[in-house]
C-alpha cells in the first residue's frame, strides 16, 4: 500500500528520510505542479499556518522558491535574514528562534552555516523544522527537485549513470544528491580535482573519476557544482581560469560526446567557470526546469509536514 504520510516531523536531511518518502514527495509534487501551472495558482491547504524562513547565509533560489511555495500554500510567512538582525547583536540562535515561535509560528526554514543547526533546533523547538542548507552538510530539497527534475526526464533512475561535478567537498548540495540518487537506485560518479574531493567518498558508493572527457562519456546526466571560494580556508585549486580549462564544461565538449546528456546546476551559476554559456543556454540544459520544480517539491514538502502536526484544539 502506498505510504500516505511522511516517516518525520522534520526535513533536516536526505540521509533521515527513506525511499518511499521521497517517492511521496514526489507524487504530492506533481499535483502541485499542475497547481502552480493553473491561472490560479493557490490553494488554501496552509492557511492556518504560520512558517518563518530564516536565512543566516545569503540564498535568491532557495529563499524565494519557500516563500512562493508557502504563499502558494497560503500560509503566513515572516522572514529573518541575519544581515539585519540582533544576531549582529550577539543574540544566540536558540533565543532568536524562541523569541520567534512566541509569535505562534509552527514551522520553521532555516538555511545556516553550521552544520546540524537544524538538527539542533529540532531537539530544542516545538516547531518542524526545514533544512535549507547546513554549511558543507545537506540541502535536501535541492537534492529533491534535481532527482524529482531527473525523473521528469528519464522516466525513473534506477540503473541510471548520474555525474557531479566540481567542488564535492565543500557541497551540502552533492552529499544530499548522492544520498537521494542513491536511495532512488541509481548510480553515481563525481569528479573535480583531487584537492576537492574527500579522499574517503568511495565509502559512500559512489565512483570516483578525475578526467572529466571520460566522465562525460559514462554519464546520463551531468549535475555541475560552483567552486565554494567562500568555504575554502585555503587555495585547493591554482585558479578558476585553470579549473575552467579542466573541470569547465562547454558545448564543444558536449557535442563531441557520442551520446546526448542532460545537463544540470543547482545556482548559481559562474559562467565561464563550471560551464559556458553556450552550454548552459542549450538545449542539454534543464538549469530552469529545475528552479520551477523547486516551487512543486518544496509545496509538497510543507505540506506534508503539515499534514503530521497535531490539529490544534
Ligand atoms: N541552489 C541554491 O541553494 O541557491 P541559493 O543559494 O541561491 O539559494
Amino acid at each position: 500500500m502506498r505510504q500516505s504520510q511522511l516517516s518525520t516531523d522534520h526535513l533536516l536531511g536526505i540521509k533521515y528520510i527513506t525511499k518511499e518518502d521521497i517517492e511521496l514527495i514526489f507524487k504530492t509534487a506533481e499535483s502541485f505542479k499542475e497547481v502552480i501551472n493553473r491561472p490560479i495558482k493557490k490553494v488554501p491547504s496552509l492557511r492556518d499556518i504560520t512558517i518563518a524562513n530564516l536565512f543566516f547565509e545569503n540564498s535568491t533560489r532557495t529563499k524565494m522558491s519557500f516563500e512562493l511555495a508557502e504563499k502558494r500554500l497560503s500560509a503566513d510567512v515572516i522572514n529573518f535574514s541575519s544581515s539585519s538582525s540582533s544576531v549582529k547583536k550577539g543574540e544566540t540562535l536558540l533565543d532568536t528562534v524562541n523569541n520567534i515561535l512566541s509569535m505562534k509560528v509552527d514551522m520553521i526554514v532555516m538555511r545556516h552555516p553550521a552544520q546540524g543547526a537544524p538538527f539542533f533546533l529540532s531537539k530544542h523547538v516545538d516547531a518542524n523544522i526545514i533544512n535549507a542548507g547546513d554549511g558543507t552538510h545537506e540541502h535536501p530539497t535541492q537534492a529533491l527537485l534535481d532527482s524529482f527534475s531527473m525523473v521528469e526526464k528519464l522516466g525513473n533512475l534506477r540503473g541510471k549513470k548520474i555525474l557531479i561535478v566540481g567542488d564535492i567537498k565543500h557541497s551540502r548540495v552533492a552529499l544530499s544528491n548522492i544520498f537521494c540518487l542513491q536511495k532512488l537506485g541509481a548510480q553515481v560518479m563525481v569528479c573535480g580535482p583531487p584537492t576537492l574531493i574527500p579522499k574517503m567518498i568511495h565509502l559512500l558508493g559512489v565512483k570516483v573519476e578525475y578526467d572529466l572527457q571520460k566522465a562525460l562519456q559514462w554519464c546520463d546526466v551531468a549535475n555541475l557544482l560552483r567552486i565554494q571560494l567562500e568555504r575554502q580556508d585555503i587555495k585547493y585549486i591554482p585558479s578558476l581560469r585553470e579549473y575552467a580549462l579542466y573541470y569547465g564544461v562547454n558545448k564543444k565538449l558536449l557535442d563531441s560526446l557520442d551520446k546526448e546528456i542532460i545537463v544540470m546546476h543547482p545556482g548559481p551559476i559562474n559562467r565561464g567557470v563550471e560551464i559556458t554559456s553556450d552550454a548552459a543556454d542549450s538545449d542539454h540544459s534543464i538549469i530552469l526546469q529545475q528552479v520551477e520544480n523547486g516551487v512543486a517539491i518544496r509545496m509538497a514538502v510543507l505540506y506534508l509536514l503539515a499534514g503530521r502536526r497535531e490539529p490544534e484544539v
